[in-house]
């Protein structure tokens, strides 16, 4: 794992130039996509980049990593309607090829075939990945299996807390989610984890400092091949290079 402090400004313009570049240069391509707060700053990149000509998304297909059970797209708290507001409507993505995982909670075989789908269209080219304060990525909790695919989770109540603030409530805050696995997301072929403020500090630093377990899920990104850690100077600063 590359790890990479810079300032939030920074971490968007690397990240979505690198977005655009692959785009560019390719003539088809798969991203996978996150929501939560932390990727805001590089999809507002992106949509600068689309009205100013710089890159097409005609040819990109998407895959988000999550959604929550219960919340339809007209719920403006479910990821599908986060991803329309905040970069979908803006570019000229083809929405039928923008995937998210169902708010239903359905069959195994529906979970099965999210993941098949992905390979089925070449596989994630790059994942956009944020971290839980827990050290969840997507909605995997601690305890998840390394060998997971797209299942359904409960939520921990510290990940019901966290993402509390963006509900009237915290009885608002659905209890389950559509996840895709950890094994689902060490598919792609490239991982961006983006890691904003102090709330992720202790997170970043049981990822650097900690073997890789199951009760750090963000941990098995230390097998990947190509992961790159962003991190601003509060989410990296329990690291010993900060010392
Ligand atoms: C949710 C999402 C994760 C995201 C995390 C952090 O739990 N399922 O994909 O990484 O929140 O969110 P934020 O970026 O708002 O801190």
């Amino acid at each position: 794992m590359e790890l990479k402090v810079l300032t939030q400004e920074e971490i968007n313009e690397v990240v979505s130039n690198e977005i655009i570049e692959l785009i560019n240069n390719s003539s088809k391509c798969v991203l996978g996509l996150a929501t939560g707060s932390t990727p805001l700053g590089v999809y507002k990149k992106l949509v600068e980049a689309y009205q100013t000509n710089e890159v097409s998304f005609e040819n990109v297909e998407s895959f988000n990593l999550d959604e929550y059970v219960g919340l339809d797209s007209t719920n403006n708290q479910s990821y599908r309607y986060f991803m329309d507001h905040n970069l979908f409507n803006h570019i000229n993505i083809d929405i039928n090829k923008t995937y998210i995982p169902s708010d239903k909670e359905t069959s195994e075989n529906y979970y099965k075939r999210y993941d098949d789908k992905i390979e089925n269209h070449g596989g994630i080219d790059i994942q956009i990945l944020g971290i839980g304060s827990n050290g969840h990525i997507a909605f995997n909790e601690p305890g998840t299996s390394f060998d997971s695919l797209t299942h359904i989770v409960s939520l921990k109540e510290s990940t019901i807390k966290d993402n509390s603030r963006f509900f009237n409530s915290i009885d608002e805050v659905p209890t389950r989610a559509i996840s895709m696995g950890l094994k689902s997301i060490m598919n792609a072929k490239r991982i961006i984890l983006i890691a904003f403020g102090k709330n992720k500090q202790e997170a970043i630093r049981c990822l650097f400092e900690e073997e890789a377990n199951e009760n750090l899920p963000a941990s098995i990104l230390k097998s990947h091949p190509n992961v790159t850690i962003y991190c601003d100077k509060e989410a990296s600063s329990l690291l010993k290079i900060n010392a």
